[in-house]
């Protein structure tokens, strides 16, 4: 009795760890709107989340399916949605390009061909992601698939598979999030949870666990430093379990841990803990200030990140480690087709005097600045000498690092896996290898660039197209004919081509006046298009042709 009431005091200035919702199977409907959160005692923040949440729902998908997003921007913005880690066509890819007007509905596509892992999706609309990645936006996508499933290990979501997501924030007076001025939080938020707790199963648990920051960086371990096994990186499983006691998590980076809970004893408990204290300066969050833009209350110190409370082990519990897990084949030198190199520079000579940015560069929507021909595999080595880390990002592919400083031996075991994002510390180089496969498209653009917010915000950004070699494009812009029927049209729409073999490629609906309100990327056509949500009027219909790349109009009348 008096154990419980102590544990009771010492647990009151925790709150329960809020896991995330989850959304299943091959179409999945998600608003991006405003929303208030009562994050902190006192007043209601307004952040913004995914199906009314800070921090929205938990996307589970299946290698091998084909996935429909229905995103619905209810935003007084406009924003976008970034499949962070997907290998997919770029117009499905959410960067930059692919702006969501407010009330817009957005509906990319694709199949699923990652593999098994954690990845996540976030807004990435230029210069404003760290606005919008601050409100909350943004959520989990876990890939299931045969491989992992054939592995004995904890996957029951919310129980011993738990989504963490790591992230700080600074308030104003008010409980408001500060943006401007800002690399750092002071209070530390686990899946949108300040100070959180939860109790975990006596038995290995599995967490997925995300560096959601604008800027900082976590190194890992627990309060008791005892051991854990890392069973994956960004983009799959590792070879076998590796024994670590820290991790280190960049901005943009997952990895995948088992942690073993069983000798614990019921009623026990261990924190999770950010060992981020004597980093030296250049990892992000290991300055010393503790105000300012790049100083924090969290900045070059230990703090808790969860409280973990053991309670009773669950049925059909995993009580070992895999000896192995998945047998991948990376890529090698010998692979290599190509090679490039970026350096991390400051952008002068040019406007504005940034700090950050890549060949002296900023990033410019009309540049494109890097063409891959389609199926090359591609030795990238990022060089950085200019004052300070960053994590490096590019979208369409999962890499292999390959050497640290021009050397094998410098590449960690903790990141020997598939991953997207990689630290770059200062006055070092880091080359990797990824194959750029499936997907050609002249038109748009992958992205690279630095995971930071306020960095890719600021332009330490770049992009490339994948050519689908010497195949070329039309450049003769030719109209397309087709008619739309029914017009007036109800409840669904249709395409009827004069030439069935075109093949369209984008389809935009706009008002009379111009504003957008539906993007289809490579719609299927075959059952029309369902404009039931529309508001009766008259309508554009802009159709995109894949070969030429002509946009043709036509007008429709919605009853
Ligand atoms: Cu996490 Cu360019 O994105
Ligand atoms: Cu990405
Ligand atoms: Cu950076």
């Amino acid at each position: 009795m008096a154990f419980s009431l102590v544990q009771h005091a010492v647990n009151a200035q925790y709150n329960n760890l809020w896991i995330p919702d989850t959304l299943s199977g091959t179409n999945f409907n998600l608003t991006i709107r405003d929303t208030f959160s009562q994050l902190q005692t006192g007043n209601q923040t307004i952040a913004g989340g995914v199906n009314g949440k800070f921090w929205g729902p938990t996307i589970f998908i299946n290698k091998g399916d084909t996935v429909h997003m229905n995103v619905q921007n209810n935003l007084n913005d406009s924003t976008t949605i970034h499949w962070h880690g997907m290998h997919l066509p770029a117009v499905m890819d959410g960067g930059p390009h692919q702006i969501i007007p407010p009330g817009t509905l957005w509906q990319p596509y694709w199949k699923v061909t990652n593999s098994a892992a954690t990845y996540w999706y976030h807004p990435h609309l230029h210069e404003m992601t760290t606005e919008h990645i601050t409100k909350g936006i943004g959520g989990f996508m876990i890939v299931r698939d045969a491989a992992e499933a054939a592995l004995a290990l904890p996957r029951k979501y919310g129980v011993d598979d738990i989504p963490l997501v790591l992230t700080s924030r600074r308030f104003d007076a008010n409980n408001q999030f500060i943006t401007t001025n800002s690399a750092y939080g002071d209070i530390e938020l686990v899946n949108g949870t300040i100070n959180p707790e939860v109790t975990l199963p006596k038995q290995y648990v599995r967490m997925r666990i995300l560096n959601g920051e604008i800027e900082r960086a976590y190194n890992l371990g627990f309060s008791d430093n005892r051991t854990f096994y890392i069973i994956a990186n960004d983009g799959g499983l590792l070879d076998a379990p590796l024994a670590v006691t820290r991790i280190r998590l960049l901005v943009g980076e997952r990895v995948e841990i088992l942690v073993n809970l069983g000798n614990d004893g019921i009623g026990s408990s261990i924190d999770l803990k950010a060992y981020n204290a004597g980093q030296p300066f250049g990892f992000p969050g290991g300055e010393p200030n503790t105000t300012g833009t790049f100083g924090s209350l969290l900045n070059n110190k230990d703090f808790n990140v969860l409280h973990i409370n053991i309670g009773t082990a669950t049925s059909g519990a995993i009580t070992s480690v895999p000896a192995s897990l998945v047998s991948n084949t990376y890529w090698t030198n010998a692979d290599v087709t190509t090679t490039r190199s970026l350096a991390i520079t400051d952008g002068n000579p040019g406007p504005g005097n940034l700090p950050f940015c890549f060949d002296h560069k900023p990033f410019e929507f009309n540049t494109i600045n890097h063409t891959v021909n389609i199926n090359n595999i591609e030795k990238w080595t990022i060089t950085n000498n200019n004052v300070f880390g960053h994590a490096f990002h590019i979208h369409d592919v999962e890499f292999k690092i390959i050497e640290r400083n021009g050397s094998a031996a410098n590449v960690g075991a903790f990141e020997s896996g598939w991953k997207d994002v990689v630290y770059v510390p200062v006055n070092e180089s880091v080359s990797f290898i990824a194959k750029f496969d499936d997907y050609a498209d002249l038109t748009h653009p992958f992205m690279y660039h630095c995971h930071f917010g306020i960095h890719e915000d600021d332009g330490m950004m770049g992009q490339f197209v994948v050519s689908p070699f010497a195949a070329g494009v039309n450049t003769i812009k030719t109209d397309v004919a087709f008619t739309l029927y029914p017009n007036p049209a109800n409840s669904r729409l249709y395409i009827q081509l004069a030439d069935a073999t075109t093949e369209v490629y984008y389809i935009t609906i706009t008002t009379i006046t111009g504003r957008t309100v539906m993007m289809l990327p490579q719609p299927d056509l075959h059952s029309g298009i369902d404009i039931s949500m529309l508001p009766s009027g008259t309508y554009m219909l802009q159709l995109t042709d894949k070969q030429t790349k002509a946009v043709t109009t036509q007008k429709f009348i919605k009853e």
